[in-house]
């Protein structure tokens, strides 16, 4: 990784915060574009129904379904896990559903970030008693050495250390997700 990060501060609305670029939006973009093909090479001819988890994962998603050739079709999902902290609570919460069945599917589930995995393991285990064809993860982000479950995503983006990121849908209080880039997150002392 570059040594020399660039400097993100949101101004008055987020005093004491700064972000560094960790991914740039390049690089971000190119990599996606490499997944949705893998994708595709992995389920030839079929349709490819991809699951986005709300809010995180609506760019990821967005970016995957275009850069991805054939028949494609898209839901969403939301849960609640993270609150204003920037640790998961642990507590997974079903806040929306999707539209429409996916039984007979081959499904993809959308996902920003991996973490813990309790949010993904929540949702697998919703999503494969429905009875979709193929059920498969994708994330845009892993953050291995947080992992308390044994959930693993079958396409990951990038391989993140233990750092809190924002950014490409990623928030902090539901702030930054509209940045292009994903970058890192420091708090000044004393602010949680
Ligand atoms: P998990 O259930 O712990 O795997 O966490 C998954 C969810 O937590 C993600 O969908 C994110 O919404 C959130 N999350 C985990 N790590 C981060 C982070 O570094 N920044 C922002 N959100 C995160
Ligand atoms: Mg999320």
């Amino acid at each position: 990784m570059a040594k020399q990060r660039r400097i993100i501060r949101q101004g008055s609305e987020a005093p004491g915060e700064t972000v560094s670029i960790l991914i740039p939006r390049s690089r971000i973009q190119k990599r996606i574009k490499e997944m949705a093909r893998r994708i595709r090479r992995d389920f030839k001819d079929e349709p490819i129904h991809l699951v986005g988890v709300l809010k995180g994962a609506a760019f990821f998603l967005s970016d995957l379904a275009r850069q991805m050739p054939g028949t494609v079709s898209y839901d969403f999902i939301a849960v609640a896990s993270y609150g204003k902290d920037t640790h998961s609570s642990g507590q997974v919460r079903l806040t929306r559903d999707l539209d429409s069945s996916i039984e007979g599917k081959t499904v993809i589930v959308v996902e920003d970030i991996l973490d813990t995995g309790m949010t993904l393991q929540y949702l697998l285990r919703i999503f494969q008693q429905r009875k979709p064809k193929h059920l498969r993860v994708a994330v845009l982000l892993d953050k291995p050495e947080r992992r308390i479950t044994s959930v693993r995503a079958d396409y990951v983006g990038f391989t993140i250390p233990n750092e809190f990121v924002v950014g490409f849908g990623l928030d902090y209080a539901e702030r930054y997700r509209n940045m292009p880039d994903v970058g890192v997150l420091t708090l000044r002392a004393g602010k949680k």
